[in-house]
């Protein structure tokens, strides 16, 4: 099976995925669409064989396209993402899945009845460094998982339409979700609207995760400069992800606390640098939607996966809104 795919929305994000999906498929990136048809421009510079369009019909009408990838803004989600599926059409569509999740069940129920691939873009959870660190969490290394706090603070895209908690939070609550492989049984949240009016520019979530493992997401994009950390915490070992540094991005820790002979001792050592394969995390993320198209495998951060990670959005939001 051949996979003939549509890029639909190139804004800033959507042009990293339809230039990585023409380095991947080149001809087979059959078509690109946008409603503003001004973008046709940076498309062409990708290549003139790509044919453009700003009516959504043309990809929907043309049966030989059979995946699209929806980098759309994001209360476009669900329009773009159902009306593709109706149209037999496998999805990956951008985070955060849809803005409710009744709409996000409806898209996997689509998905299942008519056997198409949906997924999310969740990138990180195709990031090598993540994926080793989930490894390394499996393989017991860090002993019992006990914290994890996820830093994703920049001096960033500042946006009308959400707020940092949906623009950012998306990928922390995925990342947890994957490293705990649960979900969380308690969420509070406080934020504060510095910049627009009632659109949190800053937002600190708390979770609880079964056997006592906890967590809390602070995301900002009203930040001097750009952090993007995760600490993870076992009761052996520590694992720190900073992808906002330019090398020494993944570090292991033996440092914690013992109970010896009834008292309480530190283990305290240097740290270790880990080492993981230099792979690009769109590149691959991409790969594995075509991957589960052609042999029929459940997507890493399918609907489910999306689901669950909106409704910690959701949840958050309300107590943001408390
Ligand atoms: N995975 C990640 O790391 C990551 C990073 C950035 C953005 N995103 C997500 O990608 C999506 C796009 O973000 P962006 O920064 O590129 O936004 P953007 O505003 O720059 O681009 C959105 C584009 O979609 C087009 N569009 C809107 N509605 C459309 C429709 N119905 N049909 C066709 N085109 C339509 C707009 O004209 C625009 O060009 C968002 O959902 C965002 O959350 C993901």
């Amino acid at each position: 099976m051949e996979i003939k795919l549509a890029v639909i929305g190139c804004g800033k994000w959507g042009m990293n995925h339809v230039k990585t999906a023409y380095k991947i498929l080149n001809k087979n990136l059959i078509s690109v669409c946008d409603i503003n048809s001004s973008a046709i421009s940076k498309v062409e510079q990708v290549s003139k064989e790509i044919k453009f369009t700003s009516n959504l019909d043309d990809v929907l009408n043309d049966s030989g396209i059979n995946a699209v990838i929806v980098s759309t803004s994001a209360e476009t989600h669900f329009d773009v993402a159902k009306k593709c599926l109706l149209a037999n059409k496998n999805v990956l569509v951008e985070k955060p899945i849809t803005l409710l999740s009744a709409e996000a069940f409806e898209l996997i129920n689509i998905s299942n009845e008519r056997k198409l691939k949906l997924m999310v873009g969740h990138v990180l959870l195709y990031h090598p460094a993540v994926l080793t660190m989930k490894d390394m969490i499996d393989e017991g290394l860090i002993g019992n998982l006990q914290y994890i706090y996820s830093n994703r603070l920049n001096l960033g895209t500042i946006r009308s339409e959400e707020n940092i908690l949906w623009s950012f939070a998306p990928h922390d609550i995925s990342i947890i979700q994957f490293l705990t492989g649960s979900k969380p049984v308690y969420i509070g949240a406080k934020g504060a609207a510095f910049v627009q009016e009632k659109i949190e520019d800053t937002t600190l979530t708390y979770l609880k995760y079964p056997n006592n493992v906890h967590a809390h997401i602070f995301v900002s994009w009203l930040h001097p400069f750009k952090e993007h950390r995760v600490v993870v915490i076992g009761d052996k070992g520590m694992l720190v992800f900073q992808d906002s540094s330019k090398n020494e991005k993944l570090k292991f820790y033996k440092k914690g606390f013992s109970i010896v002979n009834g008292s309480i001792e530190k283990f305290d050592s240097d740290y270790e640098v880990i080492s993981y394969p230099e792979k690009a995390p769109l590149e691959e993320e991409q790969k594995h939607f075509f991957d589960c198209i052609i042999n029929d495998k459940t997507p890493r951060t399918d609907g489910v996966h999306a689901k669950d990670v909106l409704d910690v959005l959701e949840i958050s939001q309300v107590k943001l809104n408390e």
